[in-house]
């Protein structure tokens, strides 16, 4: 039911933890399934430098993390901005239908760190 990539990255999940200095966090939960997923950034000179994930949630939202914070990496803001769940979910060679919410939040938790990043520029 899930592909090699989704098993992959839910047995060794990549940039888990925290940044106790972030420059940006996002904390979304999916009210359905009451999964919550916390994404910190760090960002200089509009890069994302290191990016870290905690997830409480099903095995597809830790391998969507996991995936989203990879691509996420060392790319703008604005491409970072660009990033959907429908990405997500393809860089990690499909989702099950039932499991899209997930991949969601994961691009959910990103750009909700983005946000407050750029709340903080002000
Ligand atoms: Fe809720 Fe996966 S079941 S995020």
């Amino acid at each position: 039911m899930y592909t090699e990539k989704v098993m992959d990255h839910f047995e060794n999940p990549r940039n888990v933890g925290e940044i106790p200095d972030a420059d940006g966090v996002g904390l979304v939960g999916n009210p359905t399934c009451g999964d919550i997923m916390k994404i910190y950034l760090k960002v200089d000179n509009d890069v994302i430098t290191d990016i870290k994930f905690k997830t409480f949630g099903c095995g597809a939202a830790i391998a969507t993390s996991s995936m989203v914070t990879e691509m996420a990496k060392g790319k703008t803001i604005n491409e970072a901005l660009r990033l959907s769940n429908q990405a997500v979910a393809e860089a990690l060679d499909g989702l099950p239908p039932q499991k899209m919410h997930c991949s969601n939040l994961a691009a959910d938790a990103l750009h909700a760190a983005i946000e407050n990043y750029r709340d903080k520029q002000k």
